[in-house]
């Protein structure tokens, strides 16, 4: 297991969960076998992420893209998470980890939807991590979103026109409360970004492995973190300038 320096940590880390269906159809198995194995690196990581002082995670579970998916695999993936936050949620009070969703809700089945706010209800006092799921997720979507109340607030005379700075915008997305990434992993070995958190991973370290997300585990998961530790952000000054300030 790599040694992890615990005052390098990112202070949010965010993942792109993916290769669960390839997983699943390597083993001759159905998609929704590796769904439900990737339900239990869920479990892995979050816990692993809070026992090492990790603030935030934010994890990829639900794009806007992928209600496009055949009918039966969304079913089956809105039931996983339905029984995910049900059976979770215990979990999350003893770790101390608060509950967050981004996404467009309205566009979860009701009985989903009541599950995530009953979840976010329940967590909302604890102190710990902040555990955010984007659900219905899309970066396009919430940043025209965004736009959009924007200029409603212009226009109705609440904003004005100085007033709008990289600060006031962040403030209208779904992560107004939350840092931007300092993390970002992809598993299954994809090299795209796949329209999430497009405006806050300005200056987020990437990282991508071939490992499957059902296999995604504590090993790998530290050998991601000691990468990222041996990174020097520089934010666009020279490697002299970043080693002074520290
Ligand atoms: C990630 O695994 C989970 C979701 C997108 C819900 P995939 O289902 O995308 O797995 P692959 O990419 O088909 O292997
Ligand atoms: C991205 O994975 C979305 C999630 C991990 C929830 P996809 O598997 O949907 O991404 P694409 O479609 O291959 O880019
Ligand atoms: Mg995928």
């Amino acid at each position: 297991m790599h040694k992890l320096d615990p005052e390098k940590l990112p202070k949010h880390l965010a993942i792109i969960m993916d290769g669960n269906g390839r997983w699943a159809q390597e083993r001759m198995l159905k998609r929704i076998v590796g769904h439900r194995k990737g339900v239990e690196t869920v479990r892995t990581i979050v816990e692993e992420s809070s026992l090492l002082g990790i603030k935030f995670l934010t994890l990829f579970a639900f794009s806007s893209e992928n209600w496009l998916r055949p009918k039966t695999e969304v079913r089956s993936l809105m039931a996983l998470l339905k029984a995910y936050l049900a059976k979770e949620t215990s979990r999350l009070m003893t770790n101390n980890i608060r509950f967050a969703v981004i996404g467009d809700r309205s566009d979860l089945p009701e009985d989903v939807d009541r599950a995530v706010a009953d979840a976010i209800e329940k967590t909302s006092r604890n102190t710990g991590m902040v555990l955010t799921l984007a659900l219905s997720y899309g970066s396009r979507q919430e940043i025209t979103n965004a736009v959009s109340r924007l200029a409603d607030d212009l226009l109705s005379g609440q904003l004005s026109r100085e007033e709008i700075s990289e600060e006031r915008i962040s403030s209208y997305l779904y992560t107004s409360d939350i840092p931007e990434p300092d993390f970002l992993i992809r598993t299954s070995g994809e090299m795209r970004i796949s329209n999430f958190l497009l405006w806050q991973i300005a200056y987020t370290e990437l990282y991508f492995t071939e490992v499957n997300w059902p296999d995604f585990n504590k090993q790998e998961f530290y050998r991601a973190l000691a990468n990222y530790q041996a990174r020097e952000r520089r934010y666009g000054q020279i490697s002299d300038q970043v080693r002074k300030r520290r």
